[in-house]
């Protein structure tokens, strides 16, 4: 059995956190297949006994596939042993930085229908020079207002990676068994 990982996001920081899970789980023996969740079209759930999902936030929001998947598929997701993690740049702050503190986390657990028994929010990366002149403008903007960086020439990667081998090793632990 394996556990599934799916990720969404725009610039490529969530997919990097879901590969370096993937490497991590590995090491403890632990096969992972890392997915794009915006092209899961056919997944065989039966191959998994351990699921992970990852998003990402811009302007406020996760991507609205993810809330689409989640109800999509809550009672096989509601099934399996699973975990979610966030990554966003509020996070880069240690207090914003745990389900109950991260508002768009809390606010995704509260309302989703999917129930994971593990989540976990990373602080992303800010990367500047990849952004188009709005999106550079307006994070510059929201950096200046609160105290982050705000050189347009850096890219900055904010995550924490023993925090992720850490909730790595918490997904291991995970019962892996299917509840159906
Ligand atoms: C256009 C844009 C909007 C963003 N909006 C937010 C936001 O509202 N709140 C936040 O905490 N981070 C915000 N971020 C930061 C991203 O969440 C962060 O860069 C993250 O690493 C992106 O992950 P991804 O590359 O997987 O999409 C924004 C980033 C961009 C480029």
């Amino acid at each position: 059995m394996k556990t599934l990982i799916l990720f969404s996001t725009r610039d490529g920081q969530t997919r990097e956190i879901a590969h370096y899970m993937a490497s991590e789980l590995q090491e403890l023996g632990i096969c992972a297949d890392v997915v794009n969740l915006n092209r899961a079209e056919e997944i065989s759930w039966e191959q998994y006994d351990r699921v992970v999902i990852g998003a990402s936030i811009r302007y406020g929001h996760f991507h609205p596939a993810l809330d689409r998947f989640v109800k999509k598929h809550a009672a096989t997701l509601n099934g399996l042993p699973g975990a979610f993690y966030s990554v966003n740049l509020v996070a880069r702050k240690a207090e914003k930085r745990t389900p109950q503190t991260n508002s768009y986390t809390r606010k995704f657990l509260m309302h989703s229908p999917w129930r994971p028994e593990l989540c976990a929010v990373f602080a992303g990366a800010l990367r500047y020079p990849r952004y188009r002149w709005y999106d550079r403008f307006m994070i510059r903007f929201i950096m200046k207002m609160t105290g982050g960086e705000t050189d347009t020439r850096k890219e900055v990667v904010y995550t924490d990676w023993r925090q992720v081998a850490s909730f790595a090793r918490d997904i291991a632990q995970l019962a892996g068994y299917s509840r159906f």
